[in-house]
């Protein structure tokens, strides 16, 4: 971390009221312990394990919704491949649209702050996931429509479980109403867990929605704060 990055961090930190910050013990590996080597006996037939490189295969040139023909790139996701949190976005904006890659426009900076938050000097943008509901850009940044997210979601839901994060968090509105299949409000369904599929689901703010109401980051730095803890909860 750059000296840079480290005051970006402190403003943050600033900025949603924090006054102190305490140094704790020494990171533990993020990624998951790998499989004992004994070796199991095959009970039945299995399935090929779904990985993401087989899904971003299947995903291919998508030509499956309306989005295609104004897209530049398809925008995957990206980050750790054993992450044990997840970050689920709405849809690349102009900036993902052109790089291929989630959140790297200003949104996608404050993103890479408010992860800086969730186990302070431990976890960071690399240890985590990043995908969005949609992989494709809705011109003009425009809200997905419902036949994007049904020829969509069934992507998301591959990469979800062969991930298996422990923790997934839904990013805005839009991602949470989907991943929480409700129409409730975002104030409402964030600062919560839910369980989805043997994951634990919490949604918050949308950074881009920060960055037009600096007021809401106190809300998303306590949900950063239960995410830490429920991740430290389900490791030990
Ligand atoms: N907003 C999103 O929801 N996703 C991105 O990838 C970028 C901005």
């Amino acid at each position: 971390m750059s000296r840079e990055d480290i005051l970006q961090q402190l403003q943050f930190f600033r900025d949603i009221g924090v006054t102190s910050l305490s140094i704790e013990e020494p990171a533990r590996p993020m990624a998951k312990p790998s499989a004992p080597s004994i070796t199991a006996k095959p009970t039945a037939a299995k399935h090929p394990a779904d990985t993401l490189p087989i899904i971003r295969e299947d995903i291919g040139d998508c030509q499956r919704c309306k989005l295609a023909p104004s897209r530049t790139n398809i925008v995957f996701g990206s980050g750790n491949i054993n992450a044990e949190l997840v970050f689920v976005g709405e849809a690349p904006g102009a900036d993902e649209d052109e790089q291929g890659l989630p959140f790297v426009g200003r949104a996608g900076q404050l993103l890479t702050k408010i992860i800086d938050t969730v186990e302070p000097g431990k976890m960071t943008r690399e240890d985590v996931y990043i995908c969005n509901i949609l992989k494709c850009r809705p011109p003009n940044n425009r809200n997905p429509e419902p036949d994007e997210v049904l020829a969509c979601n069934p992507f998301l839901k591959r990469q979800l479980a062969a991930i298996r994060p422990k923790v997934v968090c839904c990013l805005g509105t839009f991602a949470a109403q989907n991943v929480l299949q409700s129409d409730v409000t975002i104030s409402k369904l964030r600062g919560k867990f839910f369980d989805v599929d043997g994951m634990r689901v919490i949604a918050t703010f949308h950074p881009a929605y920060l960055l037009r109401s600096p007021d809401k980051k106190r809300e998303v730095w306590q949900d950063m704060i239960m995410i830490g803890a429920e991740l430290q909860r389900l490791r030990s």
